[in-house]
């Protein structure tokens, strides 16, 4: 009893250092929203400078962006093979690359895990993907995330599967999905940006591997009404009633910003989606019973609408063949059915007053978009939409 009140006293003065364990209720995540230099070295930099700054905020691992390390060329040199027997490159500087060197050192000397995105090289003349049909350069280029513990040593490496263009890199095996288990008794899933919206990963590691917390590097582009970054990350965390820990690249003049840290059907403990250049470190204690959360949370931080205009985002390009039909205030009741699709709507919409507000659409659709042009997919959709006037073509706009 009387522990436990020092316990209260000291974390109420913010004095405690303490690590999670196996046996506490919660831990202690962080996220970056990271705004990439065109300077691999300065990336470097910043990174080791975030994981410091993470360390001091008591978290137990902290989660990097997609591609904001290793930038221009820079691709880090092979980690297979040397892991088994030299797990810690803080230890074999003359075996690794020097950017994994220092990240090693830096998640050993602040004993936290860190997990990082890089472009990674591997010599397909022999290892574990030896075999297959190798280019000429006699290399595979992969969007890999690395998974290092507090002692620096690499526990773990995801590929990414379903790569958004990226026509020089080659895909992830289907059968490689990245999983890793920590010190505090929490074992994690990881997967890459694109990935989310896939089966395989996204869905089969939650209901084939029981995995409760998702790590996410992203470098997403924002697309009204269904894929902004924050809303994507947020609605596979409630779907999925997961903890998800989601890091975003920061570059808003194309479009790519958010990161949060959400827990299940409590939906988030902390999030940002800036219109501005941005490089942040989120941190929240995350309950390891999805959704269990018992202290007040920052929740999502928002910009002023007029910073938020400078985040260029695209819209659905289906959103124009959806069926559809204009909401009017009061109360309304009707199906819409598009192909194999039909949506049961019951609507009540208050009146808003002034011509500057939102008007709202509901939609139903079944069919193929496409994505930035690079590839296309299904959906199945029934939603409610807010556009800018009475016309289908201002929906999905801000
Ligand atoms: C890149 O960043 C490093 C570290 O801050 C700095 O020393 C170097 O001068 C920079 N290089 C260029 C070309 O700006
Ligand atoms: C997942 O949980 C179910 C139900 O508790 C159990 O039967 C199954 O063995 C678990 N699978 C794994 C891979 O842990
Ligand atoms: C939240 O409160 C419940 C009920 O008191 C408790 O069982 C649970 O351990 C708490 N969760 C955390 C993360 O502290
Ligand atoms: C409605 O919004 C669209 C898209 O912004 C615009 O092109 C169109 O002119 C507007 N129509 C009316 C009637 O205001």
């Amino acid at each position: 009893m009387a522990r436990h009140s020092l316990c209260i006293l000291l974390c109420l003065f913010g004095f405690s250092s303490q690590k999670s364990t196996f046996d506490d209720t919660s831990y202690v995540a962080a996220v970056v929203e990271y705004e990439v230099r065109a300077n691999s070295s300065l990336n470097l930099q910043n990174y080791v400078q975030l994981i410091r700054d993470a360390a001091k905020e008591n978290a137990d691992i902290v989660v990097f962006p997609e591609m904001t390390l290793t930038v221009r060329d820079h691709v880090v040199v092979p980690i297979n093979g040397l892991l088994k027997d030299y797990p810690v490159p803080a230890l074999q500087p003359n075996l690794y690359d020097e950017v994994l060197v220092s990240i090693s050192s830096a998640a050993k000397e602040n004993q936290i895990y860190v997990v990082v995105n890089v472009e990674e090289i591997v010599d397909c003349t022999s290892g574990d993907v030896a075999g297959e049909s190798c280019p000429e350069q006699k290399v595979y280029l992969y969007n890999t995330n690395v998974v290092l513990d507090r002692g620096g040593a690499v526990i773990d490496r995801y590929r990414k599967i379903n790569l958004f263009g990226e026509s020089t890199r080659k895909p992830g095996s289907l059968s490689d999905l990245g999983i890793f288990e920590t010190d505090f008794g929490v074992k994690f899933g990881h997967f890459i940006c694109f990935d989310l919206m896939f089966q395989v990963p996204a869905i089969q590691i939650v209901q084939k591997y029981n995995i409760t917390d998702i790590v996410f590097s992203t470098m997403w582009f924002s697309e009204l009404p269904y894929l902004t970054a924050v809303q994507i990350q947020e609605a596979y965390a409630f779907s999925m009633n997961v903890n998800f820990l989601g890091a975003g690249a920061n570059n808003v003049r194309v479009g790519s910003a958010g990161s949060g840290i959400y827990s299940g059907k409590a939906g988030a403990l902390v999030s940002i989606i800036p219109g501005v250049s941005t490089t942040k470190l989120l941190v929240a204690r995350v309950p390891k019973v999805p959704g269990q959360v018992n202290e007040t949370v920052p929740g999502p931080i928002y910009n002023s609408p007029t910073e938020q205009d400078n985040l260029y985002l695209l819209t659905d390009p289906s959103l124009v063949s959806h069926t559809t039909r204009l909401l009017t205030p009061g109360n309304q009741q009707f199906i819409l059915t598009d192909n194999d699709v039909s949506c049961y709507f019951r609507v009540r919409l208050s009146e808003r007053s002034g011509s500057n507000t939102y008007r709202y659409r509901a939609g139903a659709f079944s069919g193929v978009r496409t994505y930035s042009g690079f590839t296309t997919g299904g959906i199945r959709v029934c939603s409610v939409f807010a556009c800018t006037n009475d016309t289908l073509q201002s929906c999905g706009q801000r």
